[in-house]
Formats: C-alpha cells, sequence, structure tokens
C-alpha cells in the first residue's frame, strides 16, 4: 500500500518552547500507526535539529523544512541549502507551497532546480501545487496544475520521480475554513496521478502519495481521506493543536 502521511506544517507560527511542548505531547499519546502510515512535521528551520531529535527514536515520524534555496551555496545572505539540510539529517522537505510561490514570487523554473538539488541529497521534495479561486471558478483547474507539474517535474527521471510526495492544496482552501469536497479533492488527485502516469509510468504513478491540503481538520479529515487516490494531507492551522492532529493522524487509511 501507498504510503499515507499525515503531514504538519506549522508555517510561521509557534516558539521554540510552544513547539517542543505540542512534539512532546503528540508522541506521547502514542497514537497506534500502521507501517505505511507516516507522520511529518514541517517545523521553522531554528526547529529542526531539535524536532529531529524528538523523533529519532520513532519509525513512523520524521522532520521536513519548509522550503530551501534553489542555488547549491553562496552568497545568499538568510537563505538555507539542500545540503545544509542533509548535514542536519532531514529527510523531507516541502517545496512551491502557494505562500512562497505567491509571496516570494517562486516560479515551476526554480522548484524545479529545488528539486534537483534536493533528490541530490538524498532528501524528499514535498512538491505543493493548487489552483488560485480564479481558475477554478473559470473551471481550468485541471490543466493549470498540469502546467505546475509539467514545468517543475517532467525533466526528472522516473526513479527520480519515485521519491517525490505530491501536495495538492487548492489556495482557495487555505486558511480559509472552506475546503474542497472530497470528491474535488479526489478528482483533482485521480488527475494528477494520469498526469503522472502518462509521464513516468503507471507503477512509479501508483507509488507517490498525493496528500491534500487546504482546511484539513479531525473533523472531515477521514471523509477527504477516504478518496482512493487521497494519501493523507498536508495540514496547517489544525496542527497546531494537538487533539486536532491526532485526530487527523487517526484519520489516515
Ligand atoms: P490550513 O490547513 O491552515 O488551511 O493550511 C493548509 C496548508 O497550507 C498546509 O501547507
Amino acid at each position: 500500500m501507498r504510503k499515507q502521511i499525515a503531514a504538519a506544517n506549522w508555517k510561521m507560527n509557534l516558539t521554540y518552547q510552544q513547539g517542543e511542548k505540542l512534539l512532546d505531547e503528540i508522541l506521547k499519546a502514542k497514537t497506534p500507526l500502521d507501517f505505511h502510515q507516516h507522520v511529518i512535521f514541517a517545523v521553522p528551520f531554528p526547529y529542526l535539529i531539535m524536532a529531529n531529535s524528538e523523533v529519532a527514536n520513532e519509525s513512523n515520524y520524521s522532520v521536513a523544512a519548509q522550503n530551501c534555496h534553489h542555488k547549491k551555496s553562496g552568497a545568499f545572505t538568510g537563505e538555507v541549502a539542500p545540503e545544509m539540510l542533509y548535514s542536519i539529517g532531514i529527510k523531507y522537505c516541502i517545496i512551491g507551497h502557494s505562500e512562497r510561490r505567491e509571496y516570494f514570487n517562486e516560479t515551476n523554473a526554480q522548484l524545479a532546480e529545488k528539486i534537483d538539488l534536493l533528490l541530490g541529497q538524498g532528501i524528499q521534495p514535498i512538491f505543493c501545487c493548487g489552483e488560485p479561486l480564479s481558475i477554478r471558478e473559470a473551471g481550468s483547474q485541471n490543466s493549470y496544475v498540469e502546467t505546475q507539474l509539467a514545468e517543475s517535474l517532467f525533466h526528472l527521471q522516473p526513479e527520480q520521480a519515485e521519491k517525490l510526495i505530491i501536495a495538492y492544496e487548492p489556495i482557495w482552501a487555505i486558511g480559509t475554513g472552506k475546503t474542497a469536497s472530497a470528491e474535488q479533492a479526489q478528482e483533482m488527485h485521480a488527475h494528477i496521478r494520469a498526469v503522472l502516469k502518462e509521464k513516468f509510468g503507471n507503477d512509479i504513478a501508483d507509488s507517490i502519495s498525493i496528500l491534500y491540503g487546504g482546511s484539513v481538520k479531525g473533523a472531515n479529515a477521514r471523509e477527504i481521506f477516504n478518496g482512493e487516490d487521497v494519501d493523507g494531507g498536508l495540514v496547517g492551522g489544525a496542527s497546531l493543536v494537538k487533539e486536532e492532529f491526532i485526530a487527523i493522524m487517526e484519520a489516515l487509511k
């Protein structure tokens, strides 16, 4: 079975102490997880080492960075390179979040560079895609997302693509309390998988976890994750609340 993943994206929230306490409490809850169920905490850069040591003895838990730079190293003040993440033992990195695309003008081409550097370090990219409301209202979400995938991922070899995790996050559902319906999520996830099949073949596409993100909560997670091509969630606001995030973990297939 494909890996089913509950990924917490803390974004720019929580102090170090609050983050450490939240991780402690979630781990102490000892939520039963099968071998194919995985939990990833995407925490702010200064908390990565702490978070990694919290999960060090846990086989179902990992830590992700929320971003990385698209160049290998050099004079890029304030940026963090994939090689630096590797050097502190980080295994996953979110890239292309809509907030980075919107507020930091990240382009599909830059994301392709990030993916190459991450894969070169053996770090699995969690690649975010998703359409704004205007595109959804115009009914052109499928081709919009397909372009995001094509411009950032289609240069990869199938054995590289196998390392990807995709997160479909419709921008109109992020932080708005308005989720895509379970049908809308499944429909887009099936489309993404079909695009991946066409490019990388059935076996690779069937092995890639595709997460849904956008106002996932304890109360709606099970219904959304029920979709055949929905392999868990990338969770913002609800990942900051212990009970909510545990309920989301419990909703994994
Ligand atoms: P919310 O869960 O707060 O809508 O955020 C979703 C998201 O952007 C996760 O990356």
